[in-house]
Order: structure tokens, then sequence, then C-alpha cells
């Protein structure tokens, strides 16, 4: 009897350290989950990022040697950052507002897309610092720019923003008493704007700007419009900590060498044309 009890004591000890060390393992193996991002991009050497390429100078189609190509300033930042970590760069353009959730489910590593870190985004993903800072501008049909003076003359008008935008918060929350249109590409915008479906389009001023210099019969208004946050970061899915980490290296290099300063005039250009 006693005998028993003995190797049953026995046996529980020797089981104590078993389990305590498979408890332990697993948890590192948890951690090195957590920490594998940066480490299985650099093993299937490619990185993915999400877009929407109706963004001039940001991310925008241009035709180069015959070829349809993504651009823009967004686009040589990304380069900049697959360069840092040693990966060829993927492009994925969808709607803007098709981005986070690609983002959550782990189709794309970042989403670089003229993006504001808004508190409400903060809740589902994790931002990088802000890159670059922009205001807004509202473009209409030129025949229209002396009529409308202010906000309030846009009144009963229609007016158009990317669905999904901070441009959609701020058109409803500032511009009452209009009907507002929200659709995926700010390419369709523009269309709708010039065939009389919409009467206005609330864009990032630079933005505008790349469309007007293509559009004569288009403007912006003097108008200003005030936004929460006017600042552009790059988005990773949450706890994606060492992807973060190196995206932040990258901007902190491109910031300090004034990368960003040529980038964003080179990428003008393209847009426009010049
Ligand atoms: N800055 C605005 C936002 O974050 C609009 C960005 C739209 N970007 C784009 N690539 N179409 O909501």
């Amino acid at each position: 009897m006693l005998k028993k009890n003995i190797a049953k004591l026995i046996a529980i000890l020797l089981i104590i350290p078993i389990i305590l060390s498979l408890s332990g393992c697993s948890q590192k193996t948890e951690l090195e989950k957590k920490e594998s991002k940066l480490t299985s991009i650099k093993k299937t050497g490619k990185i993915i990022i999400g877009t929407s390429a109706d963004f001039p100078p940001y991310e925008f189609h241009k035709e180069i040697n015959n070829k349809d190509e993504i651009v823009g300033f967004d686009i040589s930042i990304a380069k900049e950052i697959a360069k840092d970590i040693g990966v060829k760069l993927e492009i994925k353009d969808m709607n803007f507002d098709g981005l986070l959730a690609a983002l959550q489910a782990g189709k794309i590593d970042f989403v670089i897309a003229g993006m504001n870190p808004t508190e409400e985004r903060k809740k589902k993903v994790d931002f990088s610092k802000v890159y670059y800072t922009t205001v807004q501008g509202i473009i209409v049909r030129a025949e229209d720019k002396d009529k409308i003076k202010s906000l309030e003359d846009l009144k009963d008008k229609i007016i158009g923003v990317q669905k999904g935008s901070i441009q959609e918060k701020i058109a409803k929350k500032q511009i009452t008493g209009s009907k507002i249109k929200a659709i995926g590409k700010v390419s369709d915008l523009i269309l709708q704007l010039k065939n009389n479906k919409i009467d206005a389009l609330i864009v990032e001023e630079s933005v505008g700007k790349a469309y007007i210099s293509k559009n004569k019969d288009l403007k912006l208004l003097d108008i200003k419009i005030k936004a929460e946050d006017d600042g552009f970061a790059v988005a990773v899915k949450k706890g994606n900590t060492d992807l973060l980490e190196a995206i932040n290296n990258t901007l902190d290099r491109l910031i300090n060498d004034k990368s960003i300063e040529k980038f964003i005039i080179e990428a003008t250009e393209l847009a426009e044309n010049k």
C-alpha cells in the first residue's frame, strides 16, 4: 500500500516538470507566432501592399512603356520599405473601403493609401508614424466655380465622396442639407462630376489639383474645409509589431534624408504629365 502511494507520488513529481515545460513551450510558440510577421515576409520573399490606385499623386495608374503600372508617392515609399526589408513588392489595387478588412484578413501585409490614422480606424489596425500632411479641397465643374462661395452654397447639391473615407464623414457633418453620394473610386466620382451626376467632390487638395490639371472643365474651390486629422500613415494588422517597426525605420530614413519631399515632387510631375 505504502509502496503504491510512493510510486504515485513519484509519478506525479515526474509529470509536473513535463507539464510545466510543455506549457512553457506552447507559450513560446505563441510568442514566436506573434513575432513572425517580418520573418514570414522575408521567407516568402515578397511583401503585399493594398492600396486604392485612384488617388494621384499618391497612387494612380499610368501607362509606362505601353504597360499599365501603379505609381505615385505612396508607391515610392512602399518600394523603399520593401527594399529595406529585402523583398519584392506586390501591389493589390482595391476599393478604399475594402482595405482594412483585407488587412485584418491577412490578404495584404500593409495598407498605404493616403490614409488618415483616425481613432475609429485605430480600433481595428495599428498605424505607423505620420509621413505626410495635407488639406481638404472641393472640386466642381468650372462653370459653377464662381457660384459657390461657401459651404452654405453647397446646400441642396449632390456631394460626391469616396466610400469609407474621412471625406464621407466631413460631408455628412459639415455640409448639412446636401445629398451625399459615396462611391468606391475617386476616378468614377470625377466622371460623375463631369456628367452632372454629382455637383461637387471632396478630396485632398493635392488629389484635386492632380485631377484638375488633366480636366480643364473642372476647378478647385477656394473654400477650405477643416478635417480632424490631415496626416497620412501606413496601416498594419494589429500586433504586427516587428513589421511596424521596420516600416517606421524606413519612414524615419525617408523623412530625415528628404526623400519624402523628392518623391512628392516626382509623383506630382508624373501625375500632371509635365
Ligand atoms: N485621406 C482619406 C482617408 O483616409 C482618403 C484616402 C483615400 N485614398 C485613396 N487611395 N483613394 O479617408
